[in-house]
């Protein structure tokens, strides 16, 4: 169903924690991976809801690098829901002009999963209505590290040198988000407040919304309410309301 609403502000990047999967599934005596399995309706959700509403990018963290200490069995399983998911999906990515892009250490990703995540990538490269990241197998230290390698690198073979200061600019382009703006408001689902190693560097001046509800119980509704609260907040970069009033 098409939720057109009227919002004063759209956030450009919205990035969203999926938690609590584990929990509803147990609520349900159901396995883990059934509650997975449940998100995965929500992911379909929370990509409509952004395309009807003119939201440029919508992240998604969906497995961190701490996450491959779970069970082998879950980590099985949701791998094999990222290429199902994959597959089932391409058609509706195409037909929606969504741009899909996965990141993080890929290295860490089976074969199987990365060819999958390569030719949906490719095909949908020229798309420009919505872009859909999904985080795999991320983690914000991780990701400042790899930058901090690459700048090692560029100081090794002369592309970079110690004279010229190491910029903002210049370390945005290292992280793996590099093309990506930061996340002008970031949900996380399930309860808990915190940040848990996501985007450490580009959540600098990101707002934070939290809510009770569990990732597979969150609709339209929910993401409606999360950019309201958005629009409601003055977002002053370090400067003072009075300077943001008159800019304004
Ligand atoms: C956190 O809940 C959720 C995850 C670690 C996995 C999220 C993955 C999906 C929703 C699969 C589909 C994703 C895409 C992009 C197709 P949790 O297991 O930590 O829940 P708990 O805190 O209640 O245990």
């Amino acid at each position: 169903m098409t939720q057109n609403i009227k919002m004063t502000k759209i956030p450009e990047h919205v990035t969203i924690i999926m938690d609590g999967n584990g929990r509803w599934a147990k609520r349900r005596g159901l396995e883990r991976l059934e509650g997975h399995k449940a998100g995965v309706e929500s992911v379909r959700e929370a990509a409509e809801f952004a395309a009807e509403n003119g939201i440029k990018f919508l992240s998604l963290f969906a497995f961190s690098e701490e996450n491959w200490n779970r069970p082998q069995s879950e980590i099985n399983g949701l791998m094999e829901l990222m290429i199902d998911a994959i597959i089932s999906e391409k058609k509706t990515l195409i037909d929606n002009k969504i741009k899909f892009r996965v990141v993080g250490d890929k290295s860490r990703l089976t074969d199987t999963l990365n060819a999958k995540i390569d030719e949906i990538e490719k095909i949908t490269s020229v798309n420009n209505h919505l872009t859909l990241i999904v985080f795999l197998s991320y983690s914000g230290k991780w990701d400042i590290l790899q930058a901090a390698r690459k700048y090692a690198h560029m100081i090794d073979d002369g592309t970079a040198t110690l004279d010229v200061p190491l910029t903002n600019e210049l370390m945005d382009s290292l992280l793996s988000t590099h093309g990506i703006p930061d996340p002008d408001l970031l949900i996380r689902t399930s309860g808990e407040q915190r940040i848990s190693n996501y985007l450490l560097w580009q959540c600098a001046y990101t707002e934070f919304y939290f809510t009770d509800i569990l990732w597979p119980d969150f609709r339209k509704n929910d993401f409606k309410r999360a950019i309201d609260t958005f629009s409601e907040r003055e977002r002053r970069y370090g400067k003072t309301g009075e300077q943001i009033n008159k800019i304004k």
